[in-house]
């Protein structure tokens, strides 16, 4: 595995290997890797030649009371998973190389980037549309990898790559969780044992809704109580929501489409997102299945 801190390096790497006809998979993260980034590492590993791991902490898609000072790293143990997972070049650039001094363009998500995590954290997606259009840029993958995890930002980056005409594919690989639900995230590593236990149950809840689903409740309303009854260890629950898997946008009634339940909650000062798809089956459900890159 190579490992690269500089545009031009990564670049002078890449080039040969394109030019040999090898496919590009590229995995973008802020580093304390867990299993979670190791399915899409191992993933593009699969599927392509190449595989590009990039670490870099995004300061433009922080807001200024987050934790971006704090967001926690550990090189030694990233570089170890990186290897074992089948990353072959792994980037990692500093602040000055992505944005130079003088930087002032920025991509800006439209209505897909409003709600959910778009309401509470302004001008996030702004900074995930910016840096992702950046790396795909450097890198130029054939493939992308992103976790079902973040939703949203999945649906962001995909419209993205649309609207832009980014010669990309994104895949979305589904969630890792722990055995007791709890979607593995870098922020765990802020839970104690007794907050690490109260965060499971919001991935219960999600799951309890997704059992409802599955044994035919269709009514949105049941579906988010059923979730909430069960996320009784968050401290308080930023939103816990039903949306449009397409759109984006909140949805009520009977569920006849793909839609995300989808949950943002603290426990203690950590702040968590989790979320579930529910797939109506095509006999019940009918039209509005199309989900394409
Ligand atoms: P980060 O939080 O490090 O996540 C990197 C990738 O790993 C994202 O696509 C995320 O959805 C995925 N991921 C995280 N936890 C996962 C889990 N439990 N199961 C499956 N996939 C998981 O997301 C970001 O970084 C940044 O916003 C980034 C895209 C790198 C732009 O800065």
């Amino acid at each position: 595995m190579r490992v690269v801190r500089s545009i031009a390096d990564l670049r002078a790497i890449l080039r040969p290997l394109r030019a040999e006809g090898k496919r590009v998979g590229f995995v973008p993260t802020m580093g304390f890797l867990h299993e979670g980034h190791g399915a899409l590492i191992r993933q593009s590993a699969a599927r392509c030649d190449v595989t590009v791991v990039s670490i870099f902490v995004n300061p433009t898609q922080f807001g200024p009371s987050e934790d971006l000072a704090n967001y926690p790293r550990d090189l030694e143990r990233d570089q170890n998973l990186c290897l074992e997972t089948g990353a072959t070049v792994l980037f990692l650039p500093e602040v000055a190389e992505i944005y130079p001094t003088g930087f002032q363009t920025h991509v800006e998500p439209g209505r897909l980037a409003q709600t959910l995590c778009g309401r509470y954290r302004p001008g996030h997606f702004r900074g995930v549309a910016t840096v992702v259009a950046k790396l795909f840029s450097i890198v130029q993958p054939d493939l992308a990898f992103f976790g079902q995890k973040d939703f949203q930002q999945t649906v962001v980056i995909r419209r993205m790559a649309r609207d832009l005409n980014l010669p990309v594919d994104v895949v979305v690989v589904p969630t890792v969780r722990e055995a007791d639900g709890l979607a593995l995230s870098s922020r765990n590593a802020y839970l104690d044992e007794e907050a690490r236990r109260r965060a499971a149950t919001l991935s219960q809840g999600l799951l309890a809704a997704q059992a409802a689903f599955d044994a035919g409740e269709r009514q949105s309303s049941k579906l988010v109580k059923a979730a909430r009854a069960l996320m009784t260890g968050a401290d308080s629950i930023q939103y816990l929501e039903l949306v449009d898997a397409q759109t984006m946008e909140p949805f009520k009634g009977p569920v006849d489409r793909t839609v995300a339940l989808c949950v943002a909650a603290y426990v203690g000062s950590t702040r968590l997102i989790d979320n579930v798809l529910l797939v109506p089956s095509p006999n019940l459900a009918g039209q509005n299945s199309s989900q394409s890159a």
